[in-house]
């Protein structure tokens, strides 16, 4: 089989705790990731040289994009990759700068479909060290499903699957990024909260999944940069989700369902009141990036 195609899934925060800033200027964080049915999709087939399509013109195609960079480092770390090349073609579904980690999925995703296509056979220890050369969010997708991720977030312990989740995301027409929101961030404050609520929330998480206690520390901050991400927030809990969040740094909002309810209608009326926004209905899933053959 020569054409593959890797399944990129996005990624919600179940909770997010900032416990302290770092000397490499990153933050330590605690977190629960979740992988979502909302996938892109990278496909591709070994060429003479590297070649990347993307779906979204707004996104930059050169070696500043994620899956390039993926490339580079497996050719950097890889002497049998260095000579080859492919043609890549990205199709996004994952909205962008919507902390929904689409960008990471896409590394992830990069990385699983050369080894294949360039026959490099690299173990999954080694494919973790370098997802997490190209990105604190990154390692996580190689396993996917439910995991905690302390350090930068790059450092993943799997967790038992979530029973499933119906999962509404209201993605305003902006996007978020990351090292703003984190630089908005009052520390201080974040790490006195994080020791209280950290270990309530994996007691409570651990204890059947209940997610009363979830919150996001960097969700403040998007809410004191853009204040209709608040309005939208509040909108989804009155709509009865278990738990209605900030993903990650923004700018997506999510709220939880359980199966069997009617979510559709839900975001339906929602897209009536909140015109610009995409309101998307998909569920949790207990799977990260893989890849299949790529069938014409
Ligand atoms: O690791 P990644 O390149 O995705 O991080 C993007 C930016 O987000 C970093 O440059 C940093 O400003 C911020 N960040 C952080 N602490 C983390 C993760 C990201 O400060 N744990």
């Amino acid at each position: 089989m020569s054409r593959w195609r890797a399944i990129c899934p996005a990624k919600l925060n179940l909770g997010l705790h900032v416990v302290g800033r770092r000397r490499d200027g990153y933050h330590e964080i605690v977190t629960i990731f979740q992988a979502i049915d909302l996938c892109d999709v990278l496909e591709g087939e070994a060429a003479g040289t590297l070649t990347l399509e993307v779906s979204a013109p707004s996104i930059p195609t050169d070696e500043t994009n994620l899956v390039v960079k993926a490339a580079r480092l497996l050719q950097d770390h890889c002497p049998s990759a260095r000579g080859q090349g492919a043609r890549l073609r990205l199709d996004k579904a994952i909205p962008v700068g919507a902390g929904l980690g689409g960008g990471s999925s896409d590394a992830a995703g990069a990385l699983v479909l050369l080894n294949e296509l360039w026959g490099l056979h690299l173990e999954s220890s080694v494919l973790l060290a370098l997802a997490a050369e190209l990105g604190s969010d990154v390692p996580f997708f190689l396993s996917g499903g439910t995991a905690l991720g302390t350090g930068r977030g790059e450092s993943i312990e799997p967790l038992p699957p979530i029973a499933d989740r119906m999962v509404l995301l209201g993605s305003p027409p902006f996007g978020l990024r990351t090292p703003e929101v984190y630089r908005a961030l009052d520390a201080p404050l974040t790490a006195r909260r994080a020791n209280v609520t950290v270990p309530r929330l994996f007691v409570k998480f651990a204890k059947g999944n209940d997610f009363a206690l979830a919150s996001n520390d960097l969700e403040a901050v998007a809410f004191r940069l853009r204040g209709e991400l608040v309005i939208f927030r509040d909108a989804v809990s009155r709509s009865g989700a278990e738990v209605a969040l900030v993903s990650g740094s923004g700018s997506t909002v999510f709220g939880l369902f359980r199966t069997g309810t009617d979510v559709s209608s839900k975001a339906e009326m929602l897209r009536g009141e909140f015109p610009g926004w995409t309101l998307q209905v998909c569920k949790t899933i207990a799977s990260g990036v893989r890849i299949v053959p790529a069938v014409e």
